[in-house]
């Protein structure tokens, strides 16, 4: 049972369930939905090895049971090792989500000797030309197909992930079919989400109507030949919903996410949020910024909330969807998320969807892809 951080008797707050820690933006990949801020974070600003520790001790401590290991690529760190080791040291579960390509058996051996408890490997495509050409990078798909035999033989539990868009989405079926043949215990299928990078490249990406309905119907016929052996994660877009996702399981609720440079985020998109100023883990504590951080409080609970929600029975359901996805389409992060019907901006996404099914009738080529660079090196030893 965790125990409560009393901020005042009447607004008790429970400490996160997980720690978000993105080690780095640097990545051999380029996938063109990377979710990862416009402005990345270079080699030279991110936090130092001591500093992720005392981050590692300061999460134990308030009360975070999991950390995830994330990026960009996490094995471009050459500390993860030893951040690996001292999460296990600390007590915490720790989960390294890595596109694979710059592992290899003698990185995952010493992982899972120091402690690493699970992986979660990304893929982009179930067809190789099309993962290669979507991540842009060269025989990636053959890579990944290796470390995944590599994780199982290492004695990891794996998750294969496959992030979901207009142009693979037709394949869903064989993606579930990879994802059993190399072993995994859970399978997830993510929509593309669309801010930060991904929003640039929202019209090529978005799904039609028809692939949507298509690829409920394959999860749920998965869901049901493999229940019981693997779990497969997957919720239908917000695009094509009629109520929001509890983004973050609700804002500064159940995750904190500290960035490469040391930022400590709500979610991983705060920073695209006007007039907040979010403290860095070089100068604050991990446990004062949860209880006392005035941006962390801006959304959290419910009582910032503006009508529909004030009144809804969803309220602490989906604690108001996406601040981020608000803003980046309203100009507004306290405005209900447009993903919900009973908001007023909520023919926004209708419109975009409209525009979406009207390409894929019209059977012509998608738009082009748009494609940024950031360069790594660096291999876990
Ligand atoms: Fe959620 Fe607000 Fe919509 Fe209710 S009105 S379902 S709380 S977003
Ligand atoms: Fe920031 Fe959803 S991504 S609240």
């Amino acid at each position: 049972m965790k125990a409560l951080l009393p901020i005042t008797p009447e607004v008790p707050i429970e400490p996160p369930l997980a720690l978000l820690a993105e080690l780095t933006h640097r990545c051999p990949l380029q996938c063109p939905y990377c979710a990862n801020p416009l402005e990345m974070e270079r080699a030279a600003t991110e936090l130092n090895t001591a500093t992720w520790l005392r981050v590692l001790d300061e999460a134990a401590v308030l009360g975070v049971l999991q950390v995830h290991f994330s990026g960009g690529e996490p094995t471009a760190r050459k500390d993860l090792l030893e951040l690996v080791r001292h999460a296990a040291a600390c007590g915490l579960y720790s989960n390294l989500i890595t596109s694979g390509v710059m592992l290899d058996a003698a990185s995952l051996a010493v992982l899972a000797g120091a402690g690493l408890d699970h992986v979660q490997l990304s893929f982009q495509d179930s067809d190789a030309v099309q993962a290669d050409r979507i991540g842009g990078y060269r025989n990636g798909h053959a890579r990944k197909l290796v470390v995944a035999r590599l994780i199982r033989e290492a004695g990891l539990p794996l998750t294969a992930n496959f992030v979901v868009h207009r142009q693979n989405l037709d394949r869903l079926p064989e993606m579930l079919a990879l994802g059993q043949e190399i072993g995994a215990s859970r399978i997830e299928i993510a929509h593309v989400q669309y801010y930060g990078w991904a929003l640039v490249n929202r019209a090529p990406l978005m799904p039609s109507r028809v692939q949507l309905e298509q690829a409920n119907a394959a999860v749920a016929q998965a869901r049901t030949d493999l229940r019981g052996r693997i779990t497969i994660d997957y919720v239908v877009p917000d695009y094509y919903a009629a109520r929001p996702k509890a983004c973050m399981g609700g804002w500064a609720r159940r995750i904190i996410n500290i960035t490469p440079a040391g930022l400590a985020l709500p979610c991983h998109a705060a920073e695209t949020l006007p007039g907040f100023h979010f403290p860095s883990v070089r100068t604050t504590s991990l446990g004062a910024i949860w209880r006392d951080d005035p941006g962390f409080a801006r959304f959290r609970g419910t009582a910032w909330m503006p009508e529909p929600c004030r009144s809804c029975d969803q309220r602490e359901v989906d604690w108001g969807g996406c601040r981020c996805q608000a803003f980046a389409m309203t100009g507004n992060a306290a405005a209900t998320d447009p993903a919900c019907a009973m908001s007023p901006d909520h023919f926004m996404m209708a419109d975009a969807v409209a525009a979406s099914d009207a390409v894929a009738a019209a059977d012509g080529p998608a738009p082009d892809l748009v494609y940024r660079r950031i360069r790594t090196a660096a291999l876990v030893r």
